[in-house]
């Protein structure tokens, strides 16, 4: 298979997970006999640095020609003080809203071997988490209007909030077919006893629901959601949500698997029949951690989240399973022989860098 990947390292931690992932890559493109050309991109903070542009024409361009995007993380104090349009985060909701990458899926599984990472009493975890969060990526406050006007003497902010019956459908159809592939159970959150943007949301899930008729449908409030994900996780299987919520809710179920570095994530634009694996669905992978500018250029960051987005693009944007699997294998095994970046380290534990995690991954590469 012949395919030409978009590779955005970013900023911070960003730039040495790519790396590692990169190299994954090659290893599979060897062992499985396919070609993957990369073409290395600079978007965010760097951007900034070399062009003064957070997303340079050529990096949008390079990304609308690609078969799919593979990207690091953005951002950092060094940029905190360019004007709202030019900062690294613009970059990333600008990728999303021109390349129609409206569904964002970011799995929350707690993997075995991490049990002990994370932050929640074992008695909590005893029936496992693995849910995913369908969160809606190009509608809602995030694109509304912003504005801060000065009215009757006091300047007031403005952030406006809309979703349209279309917006909403296509979403809740890709929750729906999520959910057809697993535990058949979808909760649609929302805060429908105070928003209008809500209220046509429950509607409009409601009616796409008649159409998978197997699957389970619950509507839970925001707040409720919130408290739930952290008192009993193993209640869920596919969250759908809008932007906000789903922004929020996605950082609290991430953090119940011991840690932010080892979660992948994939934002999708094409995906109708997702459940047929001959289509093809572009789409823009990334780990669910940031830049973690503190740590960047110390060899200490965690390559798994990078490295497993690189397998969730293999599976869903090209359909490649067994090499999926096979990346994913890679990871298990190196973390049940016993090897840990700082942010996952635990005694008796082989505290290692991120360049050696990656290397190990890739020599468990069969
Ligand atoms: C995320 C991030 C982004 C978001 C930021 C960096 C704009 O928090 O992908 O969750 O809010 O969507
Ligand atoms: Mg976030």
């Amino acid at each position: 298979m012949k395919k030409n990947i978009a590779l955005i390292p970013g900023d911070g931690i960003g730039v040495e997970i790519m790396v590692q992932a990169r190299n994954v890559l090659e290893r599979i493109s060897t062992l499985y006999n396919h070609h993957f050309y990369f073409d290395e991109l600079l978007v965010g903070g760097c951007a900034i640095d070399a062009y003064g542009d957070c997303l340079p024409k050529r990096s949008l361009e390079s990304c609308k020609n690609s078969d799919s995007i593979l990207l690091g993380a953005v951002g950092g104090p060094k940029w905190d003080n360019q004007p709202h349009h030019n900062r690294p985060e613009h970059a990333l909701l600008t990728l999303r809203k021109e390349l129609g990458l409206f569904a964002n899926i970011r799995p929350a599984k707690l993997f075995d071997e991490l049990k002990d990472s994370s932050p929640l009493k074992n008695s909590i975890l005893q029936n496992g988490v693995d849910f995913i969060v369908v969160r809606e990526l190009v509608g809602g406050l995030y694109f509304g209007e912003h504005k801060i006007e000065e009215v009757d003497g006091e300047r007031i902010g403005f952030d406006v909030m809309s979703y349209s019956v279309s917006q909403i459908e296509a979403i809740a159809r890709v929750a729906f077919d999520i959910a057809s592939l697993r535990r058949k159970n979808v909760v649609s959150v929302d805060k429908a006893n105070v928003l209008s943007s809500s209220k046509l949301w429950r509607e409009i899930v409601e009616y796409v629901s008649r159409d998978y008729k197997d699957i389970a449908l619950t509507h839970m409030y925001v707040d409720n959601a919130a408290m739930q994900i952290c008192r009993n996780p193993s209640q869920f299987d596919v969250i759908l949500t809008e932007n906000m919520f789903g922004d929020i809710l996605s950082d609290e179920s991430s953090v119940i698997a011991g840690t932010l570095g080892v979660l992948p994530s994939a934002s999708l634009s094409n995906i109708k029949d997702l459940c047929k694996e001959s289509n093809h669905k572009f789409g823009m992978y990334e780990p669910i951690h940031g830049s973690a500018p503190d740590i960047a250029m110390q060899d200490k960051a965690n390559p798994i989240g990078m490295i497993l987005s690189a397998a969730m693009m293999l599976e869903l944007s090209f359909g490649l399973k067994n090499e999926a699997l096979a990346i994913q294998n890679a990871v298990y095994n190196t973390l049940s022989q016993g090897y840990r970046t700082g942010d996952i380290m635990s005694e008796g534990k082989k505290l290692i860098g991120c360049k050696e995690m990656g290397e190990i991954i890739c020599k468990n590469l069969v």
